[in-house]
């Protein structure tokens, strides 16, 4: 059975109670228990052999929606392996599936908010990249609160990123990215290498997801936003 954690006190999404179609439900019943991973323990967290653990890095990205880019950069990157975090149920069945079809090998899905994930779950693991693209922008200002790249997630995504390991944020709203880089500009471990991309990982700057074909569509200006960690 899917398991999660969401803590519902922190809104940087909305909670949508639509009912699940039967091919949604069924995709997560047959594939849930290959692809997801369950957080009811945190053993997964200290064996060494497991997928996310200090030998093997893993890439994760936050907030990926129907799954487009974990699943364009993990059939690129075979080796590399993959963790995708997202809330959005219907979202999570549809990139089950795709993996199952695709015989993916190298992702993994966690169901959970991330910012609680970052609370509790990730004490031993370091990340070699984390991706957040096109996070919900919450344009009006009294919802600013709301957007998920806050000071505190990024304390965290330092701590839990490697040393020389990127962030990668993804944008199409001026005033995020604005807000963005105000809010990475404090963190003195954090180096702006936006204008001096260093490997081809880094380069990969189209998504392929939804919500890049709709700010595409709109003829939005797209923001790429990329910090290393230095120390
Ligand atoms: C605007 S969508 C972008 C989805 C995808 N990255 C794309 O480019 O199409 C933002 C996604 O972030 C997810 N999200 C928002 N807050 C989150 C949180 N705290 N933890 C995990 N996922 C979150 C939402 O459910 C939503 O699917």
């Amino acid at each position: 059975m899917m398991k999660y954690k969401i803590d519902k006190t922190i809104k940087t999404f909305n909670v949508r109670s639509r009912k699940l179609s039967t091919t949604q439900i069924n995709n997560i019943n047959l594939y849930w228990p290959l692809i997801g991973i369950n957080l009811d323990t945190k053993k997964f967290l200290m064996n060494k052999n497991d997928f996310l653990n200090s030998y093997s890095p893993a890439i994760l990205e936050i907030g990926f929606g129907f799954g487009e880019s974990l699943i364009y950069l993990s059939q690129k990157y075979k080796n590399i392996n993959f963790v995708g975090i997202e809330v959005y149920v219907p979202g999570i069945s549809y990139c089950l599936k795709k993996i199952h079809e695709l015989n993916l090998k190298n992702i993994r899905i966690i169901y959970v908010n991330a910012l609680y994930f970052f609370i509790y779950y990730t004490q031993n693991i370091k990340f070699y990249k984390i991706n957040i693209f096109f996070p919900d922008p919450w344009p009006k200002r009294k919802h600013h609160k709301r957007r998920i790249i806050q000071k505190e997630l990024i304390k965290s995504i330092i701590k839990n990123l490697l040393v020389n390991g990127t962030l990668h944020i993804i944008t199409d709203s001026l005033s995020y990215y604005e807000s963005i880089l105000r809010i990475l500009r404090k963190f003195d471990r954090l180096q702006n290498i936006s204008k001096i991309f260093q490997n081809s990982l880094c380069k990969e700057t189209i998504t392929h997801s939804r919500f890049e074909k709709k700010a595409l569509i709109k003829k939005n200006k797209i923001y790429n936003i990329l910090y290393k960690k230095i120390f």
